[in-house]
């Protein structure tokens, strides 16, 4: 099938590969014309695992082509892809739609009658019914396809979702999308052919749900600090109930990224103009526990410098919201790590890949090019992102640079014990 993507940040360069790894010619079109030259070299402007390798095959066997032409892609394609962003709007709870809204009047000037169109961004529930007005005047249908992709997984998650979620008014439409997905159904993933709200409200559920689990772990571990618990341990003990799971349960410095922080509040905000605002009204603390953990984090690290930051030295790992990823919007760690240096110290940041993209937004911290060279003379060594290649660290790697032997691990994956028979004074989130 001829297929377009518009939109191609971390889920439409994804979906756009992914789907010409499906078997599909593919048009990706963005309005960023850097990114479309780095596409069209077969370059991801962002680091994804496993995605430059389908990128470039695709390219290069010409299924996957980029432009910044609407009309290009309008004329080619059959079935068209959203995959704009949804930030939250400056100084509100709520989505900015603007980007999508652009989107779908670019798209609704040129796209062909009987094409159809399949919404992928997360958008408060009523925007697909209020879209799909707009379109159904140029003869065209559209669909709700929410994503669930998670980043770091986004390729396995893309080819081998745990389920799709179609919300539709056409059952020709619907039929349309599944034909383009199906060696993904024929694999036996679970579909959910619903309506539009329902669609859209699956992705902000799911969301708030991951959310809830997160700060809930982490609101305990306050508790079991204070009270001489472990809340690694509680967590696994909890978790082997498997109406609960151990996933989403690691204490730590909370959630970040692009989708959940911002999807939880405009999910209270639609709630709002909906007026259920007192139904998810708990979702304002499970964000204010989220935000939280980053200023314990901060305490933690004040505690460990003997009361003051001002003067001391401060060795980051990790800028990425999480591992195996370079994205750091909302990112805890440079949260914590801006809140540091405001509080008198200095800043040491090093990441594996986020570098570029912490150095534009936080361009005060200072970066280094190693996890050696962030913990060199430090008085405290903050383990904030839990890339493998920090996990690796030994303290006797540490020793010798260090000023002061102090780790806080605020991701809860070092081994304590370890660190503390090494000397160092080592402290977590959630562990006495
Ligand atoms: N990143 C994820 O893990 C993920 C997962 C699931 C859902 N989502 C949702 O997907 C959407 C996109 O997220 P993202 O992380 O890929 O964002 P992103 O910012 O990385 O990418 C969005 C892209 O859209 C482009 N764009 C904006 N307006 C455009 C227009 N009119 N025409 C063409 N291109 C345009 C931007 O230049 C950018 O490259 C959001 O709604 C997000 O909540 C993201």
């Amino acid at each position: 099938m001829r297929l377009s993507v518009i939109g191609t940040g971390y889920l439409g360069a994804t979906h756009a590969a992914s789907m010409a790894e499906l078997g599909h010619k593919v048009v990706g079109v963005d309005i960023d014309p850097i990114k479309i030259d780095r596409l069209a070299a077969g370059h991801v402007p962002f680091y994804e695992p496993g995605l430059p390798e389908l990128l470039s095959k695709h390219v290069t066997s010409g299924a996957l082509r980029f432009t910044t032409s609407i009309q290009t892609a309008a004329a080619f394609a059959d079935l068209h892809f959203v995959c704009v962003g949804t930030p939250q709007k400056q100084g509100e709870y709520a989505a900015d739609l603007t980007l999508v809204d652009a989107a779908f009047l670019a798209l609704r000037e040129w796209v062909r009658p009987g094409a159809v169109v399949v919404g992928k961004s997360t958008v408060p529930v009523g925007t697909a019914a209020r879209l799909a007005a707009l379109l159904r005047d140029a003869g065209v249908e559209l669909l709700w396809n929410p994503e669930f992709l998670r980043e770091g997984f986004a390729v396995e998650d893309t080819l081998r979702p745990d389920r799709i979620v179609i919300g539709a008014t056409n059952d020709a439409a619907r039929e349309l999308l599944e034909a383009a997905y199906a060696p993904i159904l024929a694999a036996g993933t679970p579909v959910v052919r619903t309506d539009f709200a329902t669609a859209e409200l699956v992705k902000v559920a799911a969301n708030a749900f991951l959310a809830t689990k997160i700060s809930f772990i982490n609101a305990v571990a306050e508790v079991c600090e204070v009270a001489g618990a472990d809340v690694t341990q509680l967590a696994e003990a909890i978790g082997h109930d498997e109406r609960i799971g151990h996933k989403f349960l690691r204490a730590g410095l909370g959630f970040g990224g692009g989708c959940l922080p911002k999807d939880i509040r405009a999910f209270m905000a639609r709630a709002g103009e909906l007026g259920v605002d007192q139904a998810v009204s708990f979702l304002k603390n499970i964000d204010e526990i989220n935000l939280r953990c980053r200023a314990r984090m901060v305490d933690l690290a004040r505690e460990m410098c003997e009361g003051s930051l001002v003067g001391r030295r401060v060795g980051v790992l990790g800028a990425a919201f999480k591992p195996d990823s370079d994205d750091i919007r909302d990112s805890a760690a440079l949260d914590v790590a801006y809140a540091i240096q405001r509080a008198g110290a200095a800043v040491r940041v090093y990441d594996p890949e986020a570098m570029h993209n912490a150095k534009d937004a936080f361009p005060t911290l200072a970066y280094v090019p190693s996890a050696l060279e962030a913990c060199q003379d430090v008085d405290v060594v903050l383990h904030m992102t839990e890339w493998e290649e920090f996990r690796a660290l030994r303290p006797a790697d540490l020793a010798p640079i260090v000023r002061e032997r102090n780790m806080i691990d605020g991701r809860n994956v070092l081994d304590p014990d370890q660190w503390r028979a090494a000397g160092w004074q080592f402290r977590a989130l959630g562990r006495s």
